[in-house]
């Protein structure tokens, strides 16, 4: 099986996009992995630190191993989202193929100074880095209330790019251009600022990660991968496909009470959301 550096590298250089896929529950992955094995598409499976704290570092290895046997195809793991140095070393001695860093709270003083530290014991352990440069809207994956705006003093710069990986050898570095975690009420996610995205490209010639990707227009979405994302997160469609299912599911069968009678439809629409989604970052028959 290829590496997971050598998917990402492809991805950026074939202009196509690998999907990172949120989890926190063994039903999802189901949902996940039929898609991938469907589309023939290398994936990540990504846990923030609390959906792995939920899920454990080992029963995540676990999933990911049996799976990986039963189905042949290239299947990742990636801490995302992780803040804690330690918590990190904690998934890479677990067996995560990758981290993710995520310093863009800190001053770029401090982002720099951690994430070169974290690279170190990450690469003793060949693991894969993600680091992070430009601040997020926010911390969690939730659907807004209210229409979400953009401050453009928080998109990533390209002149701290430079700076930041001067210091700290990442593989791949996600960036601030105009998406934000969870989808805007209104159903449609504000574009991405793809000038900047291009200016990031060019001063970084580094893979680059969008965050947030759930709600994002497609045209905006093949644009950035155009651009140099080779990487995408997707967390809140699939947890709205999960939980709006089962909910269905539970409010037409009331009398219902075995899990697998019931959980069975959610699985499903958790894989036409992948499936989806495989298919805009075009990573189907990559593997
Ligand atoms: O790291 C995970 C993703 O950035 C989640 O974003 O929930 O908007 O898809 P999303
Ligand atoms: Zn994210």
């Amino acid at each position: 099986m290829k590496k997971l550096i050598d998917y990402i590298q492809k991805a950026y250089t074939e202009h196509w996009a690998i999907g990172q896929f949120n989890f926190s529950t063994f039903e999802q992955v189901k949902g996940i992995v039929a898609a991938a094995q469907k589309l023939k598409s290398p994936i990540i499976l990504g846990t923030s630190e609390g959906e792995s704290k939920f899920v454990g570092l080992q029963e995540a290895i676990a999933m990911r191993d049996v799976l990986r046997k039963k189905t042949g195809l290239p299947i990742f793991l990636n801490l995302d989202h992780g803040k804690s140095p330690e918590y990190l070393q904690q998934a890479i001695e677990a067996g995560y193929d990758m981290i993710h860093f995520d310093g863009s709270k800190l001053s770029l003083e401090e982002n720099m100074r951690i994430s070169k530290e974290v690279v170190a014991f990450a690469k003793k352990k060949n693991v894969v880095v993600e680091g992070e440069v430009g601040r997020f809207g926010t911390d969690a994956s939730r659907l807004y209330t209210e229409k979400f705006e953009i401050k453009e003093e928080n998109l990533t710069k390209p002149t701290e790019v430079q700076q930041y990986l001067a210091v700290a050898k990442v593989n791949l570095l996600a960036v601030s251009v105009g998406t934000f975690h969870g989808i805007d009420v209104t159903g449609v996610s504000p574009h991405i600022r793809l000038e900047r995205l291009q200016e990031i490209n060019s001063a970084g010639n580094i893979p680059l990660v969008l965050h947030g990707g759930s709600g994002t227009p497609e045209e905006d979405i093949k644009a950035a991968i155009e651009r140099g994302i080779a990487k995408i997160n997707i967390n809140t469609e699939t947890r709205l496909a999960f939980t709006n299912t089962l909910k269905k599911t539970l409010a037409a069968n009331p009398s219902e009470i075995t899990p697998y009678k019931y959980l069975g439809d959610a699985v499903v629409a958790v894989q036409a959301v992948i499936e989806q989604n495989i298919t805009m970052f075009g990573s189907a028959n990559r593997v």
